[in-house]
């Protein structure tokens, strides 16, 4: 192993990480890792969901609080993820997501900056909206709902204190992958089609499934996050840079599940220019900045998945 590796890894055995959001599904995914990689980890989450199963590994502490509640932060951290956040981008209030999400990044803002903390935080490829493919992190965006605003806003401010501390935003694009569940409507098209497939029923899908998304796993998304700790301060996108559309996915899930289902197709229920028809990263800035490829291609990762899928939530057969 390289020696700069050695010190990578040597670093998180010997890192104070807070994880916020760490009950939710990348939080969680990320909390274990480091636990399992040596670091003391603590977690905050207000568990929104009322899930308590993601965290039933982690040994650490977890501080079950809203992080714009009164809770007291014990000690110096060497570094802050912030995955916390209202994720569902139709959530009935606008403007509880814009303050929730804002708010509650300057807290960890302001707490990074007090215990001179590396801040790495979750933003969204839903800020790029429909504009041109593929979606270079520089460029105008488009944002089409109150949470992309609420990321936006994000986005600036880390731009604007990017001088001051170690701080690294993450533009995931489509996670999908173990420990989603919870989320009801807003979890991965992925875990919504296989649900319906594995029940025998026809996937449905809005016509005619050609809509285009950059999933990516959640297992790379947990790598982005280690390699931000090392990457200089900016703003990166977290994609695997191919787009595959909503009749591919149908595909890969046949194959995987021994079926042949055709999609049901219906019209789309939103309007059109509210509803995002492609994402795409361009990953060329993550590649040279945070040092970050992914290793999970589509097919291989919804096999990975669906094999997790059939042990812990029952068989297809
Ligand atoms: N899943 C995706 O495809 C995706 C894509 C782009 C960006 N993101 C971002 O990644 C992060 C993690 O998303 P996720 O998919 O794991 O969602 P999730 O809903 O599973 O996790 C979010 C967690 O944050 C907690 N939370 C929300 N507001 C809080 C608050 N004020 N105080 C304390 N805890 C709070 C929730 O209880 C939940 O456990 C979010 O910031 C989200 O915006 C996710």
């Amino acid at each position: 192993m390289r020696l700069t590796n050695l010190l990578k890894l040597w670093y998180v055995k010997s890192m104070r990480a807070l994880v916020s959001g760490g009950a939710g599904f990348i939080g969680s995914r990320l909390a274990l890792e480091l636990e399992k990689n040596g670091a003391e980890v603590h977690v905050i989450d207000s568990f929104l969901s009322l899930n308590f199963n993601n965290l039933s590994l982690f040994k650490g502490p977890v501080i079950q609080h809203d992080l714009l509640d009164d809770w007291t932060s014990s000690g110096k951290w060497d570094v802050i993820f912030h995955q916390a956040a209202i994720t569902d981008p139709r959530h009935e209030s606008d403007e509880e997501v814009y303050e929730k999400n804002v708010r509650g990044f300057e807290k960890l803002l302001k707490l990074a900056l007090q215990s001179q903390a590396k801040l790495i935080y979750a933003s969204t490829a839903g800020l790029y909206g429909n504009g041109a493919v593929p979606m270079k992190e520089a460029q105008e965006k488009e944002v089409l709902t109150a949470y992309g605003r609420s990321k936006l806003k994000m986005d600036e401010i880390a731009e604007s204190h990017f001088n001051q501390l170690h701080l690294v935003g993450l533009r995931y694009f489509n996670v999908f992958g173990p420990h989603e569940a919870h989320k009801g409507r807003p979890a991965s098209m992925i875990y919504h089609l296989w649900k319906q497939m594995v029940s025998g029923q026809r996937p449905r899908l809005f016509k005619w499934g050609e809509q285009s998304r950059d999933f990516i796993y959640v297992k790379d998304v947990v790598r982005a996050n280690l390699c931000a700790i090392h990457a200089p301060s900016g703003i990166y996108n977290v994609g695997t840079g191919v787009a595959s559309t909503f009749n591919t996915v149908v595909r890969i899930l046949n194959e995987v599940l021994g079926t042949s289902l055709e999609p049901d197709y219906f019209d789309m229920p939103y309007e059109s220019k509210t509803y995002q028809h492609c994402t795409l990263a361009d990953t060329s800035y993550a590649e040279t900045g945070l040092n970050f490829k992914t290793e999970w291609d589509l097919k291989s990762a919804i096999f990975d998945y669906v094999k997790w899928l059939e042990k812990t939530e029952g068989s297809h057969l």
